[in-house]
């Protein structure tokens, strides 16, 4: 998947997210959140998007999700407009991409059963009307993200931090997205958790050929499962690049920074980095 353009192309199908110069302040603000961001998703392809804190990256993710309305700029996802699509369309089309939060104590309502929770879309969006169906349904989610239909009456606060971010995943997943908007979806979990949740969207993403912008504040995390990876800063994009490329020949300096700030765990690629980084000095 390293030339999403020409793999689109070949099927002569637009990309899965097109996002073009989204721009977004926010009122009373001195500088943009988001200053013309542009970027690509194709079918089957992860993306990750990082940059440290206060670069824009929620931002960003939630002018995607339609959670917030950017000043200026375009999201298509298949070809469609979402800023042109009202009323039911828009409904059906948003349903086409989910988010996954960051903070899986605050995302999930605390007064709700996991079988509401994880039901809800099912409901909501007419896909499985019959209660017993839909619990079905939800069973076979749980066991998609590794819980079980034990879990069905439980509520939010029962879960640790890795299985409520994993009823958070069933959740997002149960109206069948094609594109899943994961924000820091593992940055506020324990480092031991952080890879189990990681494997779960690699599996995830194998089994249910799901697209994904995959948001995270340091590049080791998306390494592990993106194909390209773009670098904010500022409210910019400074560089993307295939992920292998990306990490053996950083072009930004913001993004040697955070390569330096993070260590890939991946000791060929380690070494390929070290190496590129001796010939540039030779340079
Ligand atoms: N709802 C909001 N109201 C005002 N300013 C906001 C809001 N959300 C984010 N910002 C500001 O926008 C900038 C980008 O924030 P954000 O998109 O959350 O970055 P990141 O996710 O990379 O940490 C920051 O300066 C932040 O303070
Ligand atoms: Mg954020």
């Amino acid at each position: 998947m390293s030339e999403p353009t020409a793999v689109d192309a070949a099927t002569k199908s637009p990309p899965l997210l097109e996002v073009e110069h989204l721009v977004k302040r926010f009122p009373g603000a001195r500088s943009l959140a988001v200053d013309d961001v542009s970027f690509q998703v194709a079918r089957g392809e992860v993306l990750g998007l990082v940059g440290e804190s206060g670069s824009g990256k929620s931002t960003t993710a939630r002018c995607v999700a339609g959670l917030v309305r950017p000043d200026t700029g375009s999201v298509r996802l298949d070809g469609e407009d979402l800023g042109r699509v009202r009323g039911r369309a828009l409904t059906a089309v948003r349903s086409r991409m989910q988010m996954v939060f960051q903070d899986p104590y605050s995302s999930l309502n605390p007064r709700m059963t996991v079988e509401q929770l994880v039901g809800e879309g099912l409901l909501v969006h007419r896909i499985e009307p019959d209660r017993a169906a839909r619990r079905e349904r939800v069973v076979e989610l749980l066991e998609l993200v590794g819980l079980s239909g034990d879990h069905l009456p439980r509520h939010p606060r029962s879960f640790s931090g890795g299985q409520r971010q994993r009823i958070a995943i069933a959740r997002a997943l149960a109206v069948s997205p094609e594109l899943l908007i994961c924000d820091e979806p593992v940055s506020s979990l324990d480092v031991s958790v952080q890879a189990q949740v990681l494997n779960l969207f690699r599996d995830l993403r194998e089994r249910l050929r799901l697209s994904m912008l995959f948001i995270a504040h340091d590049l080791g995390v998306v390494h592990y499962l993106c194909d390209r990876v773009a670098v904010m800063e500022h409210g910019s994009i400074v560089e993307t690049g295939d992920r292998a490329d990306l990490y053996a020949d950083p072009r930004h300096p913001y993004t040697r920074a955070l390569l330096a700030a993070a260590p890939v765990p991946d000791p060929r690629l380690e070494r390929a980095r070290r190496v590129a980084a001796s010939d540039r000095r030779a340079t």
